[in-house]
């Protein structure tokens, strides 16, 4: 049992590491855990209640392990179980945690990437169906019109390794080429999905000039130094030594080779079984 207090970070698998890099940078001082859900992974085509039952187990399994905090750093998770989480699981069984997701964030500041007022987003096919982004946007942006594409083959192929192979042209050109052909005004697309950001030297051998692409990363983790400074009772809990621990439900020496290729540190995890 770890007694310190530190920030629990969560996603289905790798792609989570994209976030949580820029969320140690901006904020290095506090302790961390890092989850991946990587024996279930990958969760996009998974149905609501299933993506919410493992979200749900893994978000236990964080506060178990001391985290009063926990960022779900994965827009699937953040689509299909933050809500229900938030409003019907922490009051009744966890008074004083806290579950934040990477949407909300992302949808605040992203009418200030478009001069078009026309953005696309591109997400795994749960995040796309949820119309979570196009919710949200609306509620900020009322005067941004957003065009979604879901891209189903993008997470399996960055899982695979296969992202920076010749086979991931095909698919990278395809969903670009549908997003595109659904609109002519599009001039910023969001990354939806915390993985995609490894797949941008592809993504932009496809984009036409002037068309900018908006990782979730600095966003993310903006928002959450701005987070710690207006909420001194969860800040106070954490402690500051800088440490990170990694953790896995899949093959641990699987993850630490792979997970290299998502975050720039080496990485040691351990295997957890929920
Ligand atoms: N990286 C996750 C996201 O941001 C999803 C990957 C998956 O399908 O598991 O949506």
């Amino acid at each position: 049992m770890i007694n310190k207090k530190s920030i629990g970070v969560f996603d289905s698998g790798y792609g989570g590491l994209t976030v949580f890099e820029s969320i140690a940078k901006q904020l290095p001082d506090y302790n961390y855990i890092y989850f991946g859900d990587n024996a279930r992974a990958p969760y996009g085509d998974h149905s609501f209640e299933t993506i919410y039952k493992y979200t749900l187990e893994c978000v236990e399994w964080l506060f178990a392990q001391g985290c009063p905090l926990v960022i779900l750093a994965c827009n699937t998770a953040s689509a299909k179980a933050l809500r229900t989480i938030q409003q019907k699981v922490l009051p009744v069984k966890y008074p004083g945690y806290k579950v934040l997701g990477v949407i909300r964030p992302t949808a605040e500041v992203i009418g200030g990437y478009t001069e078009s007022k026309t953005i696309g987003v591109m997400g795994t096919r749960g995040t796309i169906n949820s119309e979570s982004y196009l919710i949200e946007i609306n509620h900020q942006f009322p005067e941004v019109n957003v065009v979604q594409q879901s891209c189903p083959m993008w997470v399996p192929l960055i899982e695979n390794n296969e992202h920076v192979n010749e086979g991931a042209d095909y698919f990278v050109k395809k969903y670009i080429d549908q997003l595109l052909a659904q609109s002519g005004d599009i001039d910023a697309i969001l990354l939806a999905c915390t993985h995609y950001p490894l797949l941008v030297p592809k993504i932009k051998g496809y984009l036409p000039e002037g068309i900018a692409l908006v990782a979730q990363g600095d966003i993310v983790a903006r928002s959450l130094v701005d987070y710690m400074k207006r909420h001194s009772e969860i800040e106070s809990l954490l402690a500051k030594d800088g440490e990170m621990r990694f953790y896995t439900s899949g093959d641990h020496e699987v993850f630490d080779a792979h997970a290299s290729i998502f975050f720039s540190k080496k990485v040691v995890s351990e295997q957890v079984r929920l």
